[in-house]
């Protein structure tokens, strides 16, 4: 069966204990970067409608939850989980992505932020837009800091006063949006020099591949001047 995901509402409530449980063997498994939460703290975002869930018919495979700093202006996509035998066939990137378009809609003027230790979701945030920043571009918001003291290295942080520790922090700015990675095009010129191809093969690509780095130039220049223009 499909793997689906799913806005919460309260009627996905009785889910809470399964993903605890999710969260809590996947963080006693790695040791370090996830923060454990209560049953009764999941099953709030849930009512709340502030979480995506990962269903596979009647089971919960996956989720992901919204949290809110600094009154609003900062929130942080938490908890990511994928159980075990769902691990690596994209469904962390469909559970991300919804998470952070339920973000987008519910806080359109928030700075989206996440500090992780693993590799995966800093390539999954990387994608969305995010940009790596230190700690002091983060929420100041003590409370959200506090949601560190169940991981191993709190002590860390708390030695250099919150400044640093071992996640990195990934931020997305909806002042200054970065382009998600597009994979490159390979733009093909209308009209190929196909006699020099037959001739001298090397030329030919190499002449293709100055008509891509040109295209590419003038593309840019045009998207420069257009911004320029909505900017006027
Ligand atoms: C981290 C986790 C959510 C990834 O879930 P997943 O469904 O396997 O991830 P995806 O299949 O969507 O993979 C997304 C990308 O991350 C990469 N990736 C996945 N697991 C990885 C790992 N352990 N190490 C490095 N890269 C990894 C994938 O190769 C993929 O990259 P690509 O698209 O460039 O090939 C999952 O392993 C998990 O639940 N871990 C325990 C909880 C956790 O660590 N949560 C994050 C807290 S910050």
């Amino acid at each position: 069966m499909a793997v689906k995901i799913i806005v919460t509402d309260a009627s996905h409530a009785h889910y809470a204990e399964d993903i605890r449980a999710l969260i809590e063997i996947s963080a006693q498994q790695r040791g370090t970067g996830i923060v454990n939460r209560t049953t009764e703290y999941i099953a709030e975002k849930i009512t709340q409608g502030k979480a995506v869930i990962a269903l596979d018919g009647s089971r919960a495979v996956g989720f992901s939850y919204i949290e809110t700093w600094s009154h609003g202006m900062f929130v942080a996509n938490s908890g990511l989980i994928v159980a075990h035998e769902y691990r690596n066939t994209g469904l962390a990137r469909r559970i991300k992505k919804n998470i952070f378009m339920l973000s987008r809609k519910l806080y359109p003027k928030a700075k989206i932020f996440s500090i992780t230790t693993g590799l995966a979701v800093m390539k999954i945030n990387s994608d969305l837009g995010y940009v790596p920043v230190t700690f002091s571009e983060l929420t100041r918001d003590i409370e959200f800091w506090k949601g560190c003291e169940g991981c191993r290295n709190f002590d860390i942080l708390q030695r250099n006063d919150y400044k640093m520790c071992l996640c990195t922090g990934l931020m997305f700015d909806p002042d200054k949006p970065r382009s998600p990675k597009k994979n490159k095009i390979f733009i093909i010129p209308a009209k190929l020099p196909w006699r020099i191809f037959w001739d001298r093969p090397i030329v030919f690509i190499k002449r293709i591949l100055q008509r891509q780095r040109l295209l590419r130039k003038f593309a840019a220049l045009r998207k420069k001047n257009q911004e320029r223009k909505n900017n006027n």
